[in-house]
C-alpha cells in the first residue's frame, strides 16, 4: 500500500469535491505537481476560474509544488489584471484603439513573473496571491490573507497585506528540511514515514 493514486483527479470514493489538482488543469500556463490538493464547497473546476487575468498574451504561468493543500475561493491573481500605476492615469487608453493605441507605444504594463508556490504548502480559505508571489515551501497562508509579497518557507503569514505571524520550525530545523525535501522521495519512503512526517521531531524523520 502506498497512499492514493496521484494520477486519479478524485481520490476520495465518491467525493468529488475534493481533487488531485494536476488532473483536472487546462490551461497550460497551470502546471501543478503531485499530490496537491484543491477542495471546492462547489465544483473544483471553479480552480481555474479563480486564477484571474491569466492571458496567454501576458504568458506568466501559476506553477504550484507537490503535497500542496488549497482551501476552496483561494484566488490568484495574475499578471494580466495590472495597469499603468506610475502614470498620471493608470486608464487603458491603447485598448480601446480608435486613435487610443498610441497610448502604449514604449510602455510596457507592470509585470512581476511567474506565480510560485513551493512544496507543502497550506492555502486556506479564500486567500488571494497576488502577481509574481513567491511561496517558500512548507508555509502556511491564513484564511483571507491577501499575499502580496514573497513567503519565506516553513512560516504562518496572515492578514491584508500578508504578514508574518510565525515561524512553523527554528532556523536549524527548516534548513534541514529545506535539504530533506521529503516530497520528492519515492512514494513508499513517505508511505512509511508517514506517522512522523504527522510529527514534530524532525531527528526521526532524518
Ligand atoms: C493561520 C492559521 C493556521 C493559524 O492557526 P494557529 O497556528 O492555531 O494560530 P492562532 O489561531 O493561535 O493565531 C496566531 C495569530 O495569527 C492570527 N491569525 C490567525 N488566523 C488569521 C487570519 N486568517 N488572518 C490574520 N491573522 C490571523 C491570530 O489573530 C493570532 O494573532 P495574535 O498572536 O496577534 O493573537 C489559521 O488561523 C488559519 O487561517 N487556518 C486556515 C484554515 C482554513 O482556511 N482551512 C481551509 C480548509 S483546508
Amino acid at each position: 500500500m502506498t497512499g492514493p493514486d496521484k494520477n486519479q483527479a478524485f481520490p476520495l470514493a465518491g467525493h468529488d469535491r475534493l481533487c488531485f489538482l494536476k488532473n483536472v488543469i487546462k490551461n497550460p500556463q497551470i502546471q501543478v505537481g503531485d499530490y496537491t490538493y484543491y477542495d471546492d464547497f462547489e465544483d473544483v473546476r471553479n480552480f481555474e476560474k479563480n486564477i484571474k487575468y491569466l492571458f496567454d498574451f501576458v504568458g506568466d504561468r501559476l506553477i504550484i509544488g507537490k503535497f500542496c493543500m488549497i482551501a476552496s475561493d483561494v484566488t490568484f491573481i495574475m499578471n494580466g489584471a495590472n495597469h499603468l500605476s506610475k502614470s498620471i492615469s493608470a486608464y487603458p487608453f491603447a485598448i480601446f484603439g480608435l486613435g487610443w493605441e498610441k497610448a502604449m507605444e514604449g510602455k510596457r504594463y507592470p509585470y512581476k513573473g511567474d506565480t510560485v508556490i513551493g512544496n507543502d504548502v497550506w492555502i486556506g480559505y479564500g486567500a488571494t496571491i497576488m502577481p509574481g508571489v513567491q511561496i517558500g515551501d512548507g508555509a502556511i497562508i491564513a484564511s483571507k490573507s491577501v499575499v502580496t509579497n514573497n513567503v519565506a518557507p516553513y512560516t504562518v503569514v496572515g492578514g491584508n497585506p500578508a504578514r508574518e505571524i510565525k515561524k512553523r520550525f527554528s532556523d536549524k530545523e527548516i534548513e534541514k528540511l529545506l535539504h530533506l525535501k521529503w516530497w520528492d522521495w519515492p512514494i513508499e519512503r513517505i508511505t512509511r514515514n508517514v506517522q512522523n512526517l504527522t510529527g514534530d521531531q524532525i531527528m526521526e524523520l532524518i
